[in-house]
């Protein structure tokens, strides 16, 4: 069994193989659902999972390349940075992710924050 990290300024969040590849594993903050998805190339991303359309749940969209389709109707949403591609317009809110012995982890100053 790996390490976690014991750098305070972390918050453990989930394995990353337990992570589906081209899905969304949802955790819940105190600061909403949050769907952390693993993209084409196994980067590993953190978006709130509620669609800046009308809060459809992202984390059960499609994933391609680094880009998720909400499941509701159809927008994509660009992983990277949360925006919404044209012709649409809008975005999610995104969340760092460290990755440290195969462990995904929120910066605890950026949950904080956001709270
Ligand atoms: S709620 Fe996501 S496209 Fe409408």
């Amino acid at each position: 069994m790996s390490k976690g990290s014991s750098n305070p300024d972390l918050i453990e969040i989930v394995s990353v193989a337990d992570v589906p590849y081209l899905g969304a594993r949802v955790v819940k903050t105190q600061v909403g659902s949050i769907a952390i998805f693993k993209a084409g190339d196994e980067e590993i991303f953190a978006v709130l999972d509620e669609c800046p359309h009308k809060k459809g749940p992202l984390s059960q969209g499609i994933v391609h390349g680094k880009v998720v389709t909400c499941p509701l109707h159809a927008w994509n949403i660009n992983l990277e940075n949360g925006m919404a591609c044209a012709p649409d317009q809008g975005c999610v809110k995104t969340f760092t992710t460290h990755i440290e012995n195969n462990k995904v982890y929120f910066l605890r100053a950026e949950i904080m924050s956001y709270a």
